[in-house]
């Protein structure tokens, strides 16, 4: 273990605790990583002792550096070249970094390891003289790491009960590790997963938006599906489970193509929000869902339902409900536009109200739409994209050609009273539109001259006269 501890700030860590008469330790998810040779930044160091004191001690020692104190966690963290360090005293209950109750019993490294949630997480390492860089497992958690599995040092219903959050932690880390979760650690979360109802909507959420952040988020999901967590903190993506036949005529399952099309986002962007507008894409299908003998199943105006369910969603959620939100909203009630462009005719027009509505998000609803064909038929798909190729081509040039993506108009309402010496009303809004909508279907070009020639044309229809 020595030659991975390199760092500096080990050292003066050590000789702070040699000097305070106190024993040391690295542990927790920096451990973890290191031994998986993940980067992290976060170290985690636990004290037979005073942690706020063992800070205040290494800091001193490296020369004034700063320390942050939160005492009623009883901890205190410090950055050093990179490394962002927290100190916190050994402790015999529930080891919680957001946790609000005082810390009442100290305890040893062993009751400390005791007391967190997953083997893996347990590892330690020793900072001390006799034997300094040496690894304390005493679950057996290298084992689990190499074996890639997910096991909660305890009996797992006592480790979820200590703090229920960590059954999403499990999913969590299952889905960044690519790890697999221990039997019976996986029917434990089964088992308690009512108990998630005492968990803050931010923590679950932060937990949601780190499963999502993965290499393959679907993982994740299916997991929560699995597990009946999905159902309690999410029911809309739950709703899309299941394939319904009837006369014969059946549908796709809708919840495992929503999590194809969020692993084939993931594949191409680390765009949190676009993982979500994936996510979310068909979310009103279930609400949708209607058999009609003649056609079978239509999921009419899902796009349209489905925007207007997002704020709903971000708000429970505790999402942003700004400009982030606002995006999703955007991609899910646009998302069928470039397949229909396809399916009808590529007509210019089409294709200047698609930018015009889109904007700059416009290839990002491209690579949701690219995203969204999850066939199995080959033949299918290498159509569908061959036809988007040419959906994003046309765009390239019809956008170098007329400028839409961030149209402004060429006349302002300003104008337009100006010239007809009248105040804000209806006759100013009919013009405006009037030249937008010249300009989409590309009667006129998107310039100043020849908006103001409509402009007075338009004027003129409407009774009005130029002033000057
Ligand atoms: N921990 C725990 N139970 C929790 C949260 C944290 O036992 N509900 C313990 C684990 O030992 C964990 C350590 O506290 O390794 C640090 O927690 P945290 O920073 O949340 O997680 P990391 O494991 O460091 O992983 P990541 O940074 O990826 O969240």
């Amino acid at each position: 273990m020595k030659k991975h501890i390199d760092h500096p700030v080990f050292g003066v860590i050590a000789k702070a605790a040699r000097e305070l008469n106190v024993e040391v330790y690295l542990i927790g998810g920096f451990v973890r990583d290191l031994l998986l040779k993940r980067p992290s930044k976060d170290v985690d160091v636990v004290a037979i002792g005073s942690g706020i004191k063992l800070a205040s001690k290494v800091a001193e020692m490296l020369g004034d550096i700063k320390v942050s104190v939160y005492k009623n966690f009883g901890t205190a963290m410090l950055n050093y070249e990179g490394l962002e360090v927290e100190f916190v005293g050994a402790r015999k209950e529930s080891y919680r970094r957001d946790s609000r109750k005082p810390i009442v019993e100290e305890g040893s490294v062993e009751d400390d390891q005791n007391r967190r949630d997953f083997t893996i997480n347990a590892l330690a390492i020793s900072l001390n003289e006799g034997d300094y860089g040496e690894l304390i497992d005493p679950f057996n958690g290298m084992k689990d790491l190499e074996e890639k599995r997910i096991r909660t040092p305890l009996d797992p219903d006592i480790t979820f009960s200590d703090d229920p959050l960590r059954m999403m932690r499990a999913i969590r880390f299952a889905t960044q590790l690519n790890f697999r979760i221990y039997k019976p650690t996986f029917n434990a979360i089964a088992r308690n997963k009512e108990r998630i109802e005492i968990i803050s909507k931010e923590r679950i959420t932060d937990e949601l938006n780190k499963i999502m952040m993965a290499r393959k988020p679907s993982r994740g999901f299916d997991l929560l599906e699995k597990s009946g967590l999905l159902q309690l903190i999410f029911p809309e993506v739950q709703a899309l489970k299941g394939a319904e036949v009837k006369e014969g005529v059946g549908h796709k399952d809708n919840f495992y193509h929503t999590i194809k099309v969020v692993d084939r986002v993931a594949m191409v962007s680390d765009n949190l929000w676009l993982r979500w507008a994936a996510l979310l894409h068909d979310i009103a299908k279930p609400v949708t869902k209607r058999f009609d003998p003649d056609i079978g199943w239509t999921f009419h105006a899902h796009e349209y339902v489905g925007a207007k369910m997002i704020p709903g969603i971000f708000r429970r959620l505790r999402l942003p409900m700004n400009e982030k939100m606002k995006y999703v909203q955007k991609l899910v009630q646009l998302h069928l536009r470039p397949i229909a462009l396809i399916e009808e005719h590529v007509t210019d027009s089409a294709i200047r109200r698609l930018l015009f509505e889109a904007g700059d998000d416009i290839d990002d609803l491209m690579t949701l739409c690219e995203a969204d064909i999850t066939s199995k038929n080959i033949k299918k798909v290498k159509r569908f994209l061959k036809n988007f190729e040419e959906v994003r081509n046309k765009l390239q040039e019809i956008e170098e050609k007329d400028r839409i993506r961030n149209w402004q108009p060429p006349i302002s309402g300003d104008i337009i009273m100006e010239t007809f010496g009248i105040g804000p009303s209806r006759e100013v809004g009919i013009i405006k539109n009037t030249i937008k909508e010249a300009i989409l279907d590309g009667d006129i070009h998107n310039n100043y001259n020849e908006a103001h020639k409509l402009m007075l044309e338009k004027g003129a229809e409407l009774g009005l006269k130029p002033v000057k």
